[in-house]
């Protein structure tokens, strides 16, 4: 599928990006990390994150990223806003733009979200998408790739499975376009019944221990209870025992291969408690890695806007 170039004023979803702006994005992120420092012209800018959902990793390293950035960083309670007042998420994001906010990232229990602040003229600020619903979530793909790419410097044949939860989970598809896109191989595993048509476009379903010994990147993705309709058929232990990287199954993975997961990981579920922090998992690289991609994701959108601006 072809790419389509846009402003990249906004990041929203990773189908945004052409291959090489993610290699460009990847390789600023780099160079935040050897200690380069931002070539944004100086000047006062103000950021708000506005997290309508809970967040650890994301919400906390996108305002490491502003701050190392030197972003002034504008508080927002979603619980204490106007919002509370009944005004609609345009009007508030309206009203930072107006007191003269630059940016505003922004994670939101509604799929697509952004389509009513995206291409709006009094929307000034740049949108970055945090997490919408269960559709995606481009900077954890961004840094995912990243620690990728750290490892294996190219992603050319690489044979990535994508196991778990993934139809509610915002990070499967966003991984699964990208990775695709940049050409590895994909494949899904978890229960059955939560892999459907839309991922039939990436990747083949197969059982975990069919995928395990020929893989070089396993992504186990949380069972998001919190998204679930319905209850969960299965307990804890069974689902380990039958989908989840047990250490028994984790011995068959090919020494080269490693282990990812964007977390929270709920321990001995999805992933056994040992393999967390274990020399073949990445998953504490992927976690700093958010730091330098955010300042990265935020320097490009922040020098876009200045263009689109001028
Ligand atoms: N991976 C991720 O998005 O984590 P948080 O929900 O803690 O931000």
């Amino acid at each position: 599928m072809p790419k389509k170039l846009v402003d990249t004023k906004d990041l929203v979803n990773i189908d945004e990006l052409t291959n090489s702006q993610i290699l460009q994005i990847i390789a600023r992120a780099n160079e935040f990390k050897a200690g380069s420092q931002t070539t944004l012209p100086k000047a006062e800018r103000f950021a708000t994150n506005m997290f309508f959902e809970n967040s650890t990793r994301t919400h906390n390293s996108f305002h490491i990223a502003e701050t190392k950035l030197g972003i002034n960083i504008i508080e927002f309670n979603a619980s204490e806003s106007s919002i509370e007042k009944g005004e609609s998420l345009y009007d508030t994001v309206l009203a930072l733009c107006a007191i003269g906010v630059d940016l505003c990232v922004i994670r939101h229990q509604d799929n697509n979200y952004y389509n009513q602040l995206i291409n709006q003229k009094s929307i000034t600020a740049s949108i970055v998408n945090a997490g919408d619903g269960n559709g995606e979530h481009p900077s954890q793909c961004l840094l995912d790739l990243m620690t990728i790419k750290e490892e294996f410097t190219n992603f050319t044949n690489l044979k990535v499975a994508i196991v778990g939860d993934i139809s509610h989970s915002r990070v499967a598809v966003s991984d699964a376009k990208a990775l695709k896109s940049l050409g590895c191989e994909i494949y899904f595993s978890g229960p059955p019944i939560w892999y459907n048509s839309k991922f039939e476009a990436y990747g083949k379903y197969k059982t975990l221990d069919e995928l395990v010994p020929n893989m070089d990147i396993i992504i186990m993705l949380r069972v998001q209870h919190e998204r679930h309709k319905t209850e969960t058929k299965f307990s804890k232990t069974k689902y380990h025992k039958t989908f989840g990287l047990t250490t028994q199954r984790a011995r068959k993975m090919k020494n080269s291969a490693i282990i990812m997961h964007p977390a929270p990981v709920n321990r001995n579920v999805e992933l056994a408690d040992e393999l967390i922090e274990s020399k073949q998992s990445r998953i504490v690289q992927q976690m700093s890695n958010g730091v330098f991609t955010r300042m990265a994701i935020i320097e490009n959108v922040l020098k876009n806007k200045e263009l689109h601006d001028l």
